[in-house]
């Protein structure tokens, strides 16, 4: 099988790899790439967010199957294209994409499929706003309805910087969601999607925030981990149950069938699980080390749910070891990162037990050599018999990696290696349990 993925980042790095791993793969080649991923494939320089160029380069590479990683694309139609081509494609029409790109319409189908998630509003002007927020009170959850690559969201205590992130989406022309806030540890499930079957990957947990103990400004994620072995048992099967299962139908009922990966990011609240957004793409940094587990081989996979055929597919295979990605990201990221910078290091980094690289934001200069290119640049991605030893290697790792200016969280997994994460779910107070 020739499979043909498109998308610059750390979650299609480790998405090439796993393919390359899979004895059914023969070929793999990608656009655009980037330093890590020229090493193991082809590589092609075509604007990946234009459907006629990746259906042509795809036709012309005559792939079997191609693999759509980011969001932009998606939106912005290419799998339609593909698929119009006759190539079978792992990624969500445009319609279906809808599920990310507007968060008023995920809100929608959540509300028609009777998904749990948090009450909300829209608005469209600060008089709505205001209303809104005083609705729910603090602390006040204020999202950017359209794509923002993970930073469209503040949540906040202050009701005027609530107001004010609600003003600069109106000034830009945008509305917002409006949310009331949800407690409790956050999840990330992924669910591949072939149009009416779904087969939950194991969850993972992200770290959103750029500085530890998550303070600072959202960011596309600075770490994670899996499996967590804090999560309630049953979670999985519940949110096949509640979520996954019921919008796959939805979106089938409306026409739009969704293909691909549902990313369902959750809060594990007192009040049940809700969900906090969906994504339609496997989640960065979250795939790096979820796919550093799979033992299924990932073509296959993949290809199953291109073609609707998900349900032939045994249940999936995963090592006992846990997996981490910390994420190394520029000076000055999520703002405005600094870039151009040469990047060291990596092979000791790579000579480490059960560690590697993933290159992000990373390109090789005109003399070949690796300088930053975006504001996540790499995550070092280590396994390990528990989370424990997972976390002291890629924290090995993390500190071989010479670039000037970068950082990286310190507390990637540190809670659950601590056995600190509660998760206090309805039924399970200690005064239900005494009586148990
Ligand atoms: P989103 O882009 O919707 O995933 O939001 C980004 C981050 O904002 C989430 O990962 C959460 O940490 C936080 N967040 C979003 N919605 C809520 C909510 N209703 N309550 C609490 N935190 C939230
Ligand atoms: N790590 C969260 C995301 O990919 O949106």
């Amino acid at each position: 099988m020739k499979v043909l993925v498109i998308g610059p980042g750390g979650r299609e790095h480790a998405i090439v790899r796993s393919l390359l791993a899979d004895p059914n793969v023969s070929e793999v080649h990608a656009a655009p790439g980037n330093a890590g991923i020229s090493k193991l494939v082809p590589t092609h320089a075509i604007e990946a967010n234009d459907p006629d160029a990746v259906a042509a380069l795809a036709t012309k590479l005559t792939v079997d199957l191609v693999v759509v990683g980011p969001e932009a694309p998606l939106a912005a139609g290419v799998s339609d294209a593909v698929r119009a081509a006759g190539i079978p494609v792992f990624g969500p029409s445009m319609a279906a994409a809808q599920l990310e790109a507007s968060k008023a319409f995920a809100k929608e189908v959540m509300a028609e499929a009777g998904v749990p998630t948090a009450m909300a509003r829209v608005a469209s002007n600060a008089e709505e706003a205001a209303d809104a927020l005083d609705t729910f009170g603090a602390p006040y959850v204020v999202k950017d309805d359209g794509l923002a690559a993970g930073k469209g969201v503040v949540v906040t205590n202050n009701r005027d910087e609530a107001l004010a992130h609600a003003q600069s989406c109106f000034d830009a022309g945008g509305t917002v969601v409006i949310e009331e806030f949800l407690d409790g540890p956050e999840v990330s499930v992924f669910v591949l999607c072939d149009g009416r079957n779904t087969v939950a990957l194991s969850p993972a947990q992200d770290f959103k925030r750029i500085f530890d103990n998550d303070e600072g400004p959202n960011t596309g994620g600075m770490g994670a981990y899996t499996p967590l072995e804090w999560a309630p048992e049953g979670l999985v099967q519940e949110v096949l149950d509640r979520v996954a299962q019921p919008t796959v139908n939805q979106m089938a009922h409306r026409g739009t069938p969704f293909v691909g990966v549902l990313f369902v990011g959750l809060a594990l609240t007192s009040r049940g699980t809700r969900v906090i957004e969906f994504n339609v793409r496997f989640g960065d940094p979250e795939t790096q080390a979820v796919l550093a587990r799979l033992k299924t081989p990932l073509g296959g996979l993949l290809m199953a749910a291109a073609k609707g055929e998900l349900d032939k597919v045994q249940p999936l295979r995963w090592s006992k070891e846990t997996a981490i990605a910390v994420v190394v990201a520029a000076e000055n990221y999520p703002d405005a990162p600094r870039t151009g910078d040469r990047i060291r290091g990596l092979k000791k980094v790579e000579s480490i037990e059960g560690v590697h690289v993933i290159h992000a934001g990373t390109r090789l200069d005109d003399e070949g050599k690796v300088v930053s290119a975006g504001g996540r640049v790499l995550a070092v991605v280590a396994l390990g018999t528990d989370l424990v030893e997972a976390r002291e290697r890629a924290y090995d790792g993390v500190e071989l990696v010479q670039l000037e200016g970068s950082q990286f969280r310190t507390d990637i997994g540190g809670k659950a290696a601590r056995g600190e994460i509660k998760v206090q779910t309805p039924g399970t107070t200690a005064a239900t349990k005494a009586k148990a």
